[in-house]
């Protein structure tokens, strides 16, 4: 066996309501001064009331700061970093989706290293853990409560970068369905569906182990059974629990496990086309599983078991293959963009959407099967030609 590590939120509060324990929590953490940050579309729902009332039940001094772009640039955390230094503020509460609570994570070590934002980019350059922070999802996808890295666009080179750190992961995840009954149905569809790649490309991942696969495996049960029903209803809350949950689990399995080329290969659409992050790896999903189902026959019928998919009686390689046919259904059925022509990529794009993706080895070597870039080429080639009619 071979050395492995498995980190998390130091704790993680589930649950219809859980967010009526924050108060609480900042109380544990001897809070004097706190901040809440997010974005402005969060500041409009109303929702952050819910958040608020409990603090101001421990008499906790609040300020709120709602300036997180979407997928944001490396400025937009310097800008808010000016509002933030000096004031002395000892718990940061990221209330949003991936973009807010990955700006979260980073304004706190910001926030206790010297260095430019820029120079912590990579594996493990920060050097002190970072302010305290409680991280609350209001979506059900990009399990950044429980991930120790976070993704910024770097407008310069118009590419995603990722910074990697254990102090990334907050002191306390509170992950409330009740919060997310209000997310529209598209972006359900496109969250939910990140989701369900982080399960699948984590348990089907080199660094793939004992402690991640049977979590990623429930993420996935849980994702496939009631992703339909929280797209087509979204005020079905069994349905948006079962999401928030396997949005959770698959975050933790991704946080250990990884993930591989379906996020290697849509990081550069982010980047280039801004194709929102859930709706590229659905894009290219059904075409990477295809190509990687013959590395790992057993893990990929599994995963077609999980999907729901009736494998009884089928060789193993009709079952793995399952898999390939269940995710696409479900993204068409969810009515995600499925070519890479509905995001406005064109063919002479492709060779260097190619050579993007080739350059991230932090992924692609987590992937069950070697790429080429001739290889990532005639995947993106498949997701250009899919016939949308
Ligand atoms: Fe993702």
């Amino acid at each position: 066996m071979t050395i492995s590590y498995f980190r998390t939120a130091q704790t993680l509060i589930t649950g219809r309501d859980s967010i009526s324990k924050i108060g609480e929590e900042a109380k544990k953490l001897g809070s004097k001064k706190a901040i809440i940050i997010t974005d402005k579309v969060i500041r409009q729902t109303g929702l952050l009331s819910k958040v608020i009332f409990p603090l101001e039940e421990i008499n906790l001094a609040v300020d709120i700061m709602d300036e997180v772009m979407p997928e944001p640039p490396f400025e937009n955390l310097e800008q808010m970093m000016i509002q933030l230094e000096g004031k002395e503020y000892d718990l940061l509460i990221g209330v949003g989706g991936g973009s807010v609570l990955d700006a979260t994570k980073v304004l706190s070590i910001m926030l206790t290293n010297q260095e430019n934002v820029r120079d912590l980019v990579g594996i493990e350059k920060v050097q002190n853990a970072g302010i305290s922070t409680i991280l609350v999802p209001t979506t059900s996808g990009t399990g950044s409560e429980v991930t120790y890295n976070a993704i910024f666009t770097d407008v310069r080179d118009k590419v995603k970068k990722g910074i990697v750190s254990p102090y990334l992961l907050p002191k306390v995840a509170i992950v409330d369905p009740a919060l997310t009954l209000t997310v529209p149905p598209s972006v359900t569809a496109a969250t939910g569906m990140d989701a369900l790649v982080h399960a699948v490309e984590s348990y089907t991942a080199i660094r793939a182990g004992e402690l991640t696969d049977g979590i990623a495996l429930q993420a996935i049960k849980l994702i496939s059974r009631s992703l339909r029903k929280a797209v087509y209803n979204g005020k079905d809350v069994k349905a948006r629990e079962d999401m928030a949950m396997g949005s959770l689990l698959a975050g933790i399995s991704l946080g250990n496990a990884g993930v591989g080329a379906v996020h290697a290969l849509a990081y550069p659409l982010g980047g280039k086309f801004k194709v929102p992050h859930g709706v590229a790896n659905s894009l290219l999903l059904p075409f990477v599983m295809k190509y990687n189902v013959v590395a790992d026959l057993e893990k990929f019928a599994e995963v077609a078991k999980a999907l729901g998919e009736n494998i009884e009686g089928l060789s193993l390689r009709e079952a793995a293959n399952c898999t390939v046919y269940a995710l696409t259904q479900l993204a068409q059925d969810i009515e995600i963009p499925s070519s890479l022509k509905d995001v406005g990529v064109t063919a002479e794009d492709i060779p260097n959407l190619a050579e993007e993706a080739s350059k991230i080895d932090r992924l692609l070597n987590n992937n069950p099967r070697w790429l080429t870039v001739k290889e990532i080429e005639k995947i993106y080639e498949e997701a250009y030609k899919v016939d949308t009619k």
